[in-house]
């Protein structure tokens, strides 16, 4: 602990003393800003100081994502406005960091030639020895993925905070193989990070007056701890480590317990891997948030067999069924993919059939996009028309929005608690806010300030967010 605030009081002083200039900018998903507070982290030791001027960098770094061709698309842009910039101003070095990175690795640097640096997810504390490479005038690269590294020993700097919620990764990698998806082949190997580092992280963030966290990990419920390595070697672990080891619902249990004023969420859930114990747990812990991320992908068992999905719709069912059961306000989100290859109509209906079951708050929804090298693109071909896949995507955007407004509508007239995160970007007379279940609140500010749990009665609501009035103004 005590290491740990040293680091942080490290951080603040060499932000005085700092001379160079970093721009960092994160593209793709929560874990990418959790590693971009990393990778600052390690830099502001280096000498750095983040700016939000890039024609001011030394350095540019852009933390890149390769889940679908068109986040792959964005970060080229902004590839080509670096280099514009760094023809003005040569001395400026340009470095991407990330899934793109491991993807693509030295290719940016030899064919194309529009960067400096390239360091894959895994390779972080490398970047000390690859900066000073690169300063020298020479190109840098290490994309090596990692059986251990988790940066568990890494105090991350929160950028761009607000100061009361945070990310707090937990694992890295996926051992999944879904078909469709570059994760494991950009993140690699799926590793748990030390539990007791979990519980510093937590606890340093809650000293500094953080109110909720957000546990990240591609696949949380397959989280377990027993004392390092790889989650496939558990087998292979001593009886010891067997009887020590520390599964999601344990680690849940030591968040909550640890900080129980603090709001614990987690990100992804995977169907194949939930298990009821994580279901009781939430249950049981009042600050443990009552909202799954709980991707489906398909409603039909054709495709999610052809997804390497290794559940049905049945037991997708089952696992809502359950949910329902034990926490029965839980609010429930999805990931949807349209058109993956040879989906027919009927496998559409089955996938509207099965979000009009569920009813889900929220979702993120996406047509397939074919990236290189995963067993989908190898395998199956690209068969679905585009307009085809932009249809499918409509139909199903439309069944979300008619669900959120079903959803969102429930909590007119009933009192919900928010914690206020920031002014309302509609008015700057309004807190913005979110409840457990992840529902965007928001109200007259009147005495309150960012950081406060405020009980609010909704009043109104649109098909998103609740629009309330705090009650203890009501009740005088
Ligand atoms: N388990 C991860 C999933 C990462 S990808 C997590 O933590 O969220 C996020 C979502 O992107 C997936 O759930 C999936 O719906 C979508 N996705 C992944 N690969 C895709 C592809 N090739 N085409 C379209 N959508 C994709
Ligand atoms: Fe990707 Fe499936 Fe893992 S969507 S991140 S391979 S759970």
């Amino acid at each position: 602990m005590d290491e740990k605030r040293q680091g942080q009081s490290l951080i603040i002083e060499s932000i005085k003393n700092n001379s160079k200039k970093l721009f960092i900018e994160s593209y793709g998903c929560a874990m990418n800003f959790s590693d971009s507070e990393i990778v600052a982290s390690i830099l502001l030791k280096q000498g750095f100081n983040t700016t939000k001027h890039l024609e001011e960098a030394d350095l540019v770094l852009v933390n890149t994502c390769s889940i679908r061709d068109k986040a792959e698309q964005t970060v080229r842009k902004r590839l080509e406005k670096y280099n514009a910039v760094k023809r003005i101003n040569p001395k400026m070095k340009v470095g991407v960091l990330g899934c793109m990175a491991e993807r693509l690795k030295s290719k940016f640097l030899e064919e194309e030639k529009i960067v400096d640096l390239v360091v894959g997810p895994d390779a972080y504390k490398d970047l000390p020895h690859l900066v000073a490479e690169v300063e020298e005038g020479r190109n840098a690269v290490n994309v090596v993925l990692s059986k251990d590294e988790t940066y568990g020993d890494i105090s991350p700097v929160r950028l761009n905070s607000n100061g009361i919620t945070a990310l707090v990764s937990i694992t890295r990698g996926c051992d999944n193989m879904c078909t469709f998806c570059v994760v494991p082949f950009t993140r690699g190997r799926e590793r748990s990070r030390d539990p007791q580092s979990i519980i510093e992280e937590i606890n340093d963030l809650a000293n500094k007056g953080y109110k909720e966290i957000t546990l990240l990990g591609q696949n949380v419920d397959s989280y377990l701890w027993y004392g390092g390595g790889l989650k496939k070697d558990f087998e292979k672990a001593s009886d010891m480590q067997k009887a020590t080891a520390v599964n999601f619902s344990k680690l849940l249990s030591l968040c909550a317990k640890s900080q129980p004023k603090m709001r614990i969420r987690f990100s992804t859930s995977n169907p194949q891997d939930m298990s009821l114990e994580v279901i009781r747990t939430m249950a049981k812990y009042p600050n443990i948030c009552n909202h799954i991320h709980l991707p489906v992908q398909s409603g039909s068992n054709r495709i999610l067999k052809a997804m390497n999905r290794l559940h049905t719709r049945e037991e997708y069912f089952t696992l809502i069924d359950n949910i329902r059961k034990i926490i029965p306000d839980c609010v429930i989100s999805q990931d949807l993919i349209a058109g993956f290859p040879t989906e027919t109509e009927e496998d559409h209906q089955e996938t509207l059939s099965l979000m009009n079951y569920v009813k889900y708050s929220f979702g993120y929804m996406f047509t397939y996009s074919e990236r290189p090298g995963t067993l989908a693109e190898r395998k199956l071909v690209d068969d679905v028309p585009e307009a085809v896949k932009k249809r499918r995507l409509n139909d199903i955007i439309a069944l979300q929005l008619k669900h959120s407004e079903y959803r969102t509508k429930q909590y007119l007239n009933k009192t919900v608690e928010v914690l206020i995160e920031r002014e309302s970007k509609k008015s700057n007379l309004h807190w913005s806010g979110r409840t457990q279940h992840n529902v965007v609140a928001v109200f007259p500010k009147e005495h309150y300030k960012p950081g406060d749990f405020v009980k609010i009665k909704v009043t109104n609501c649109t098909k998103a967010t609740l629009i309330g009035k705090a009650i203890n103004l009501t009740e005088n």
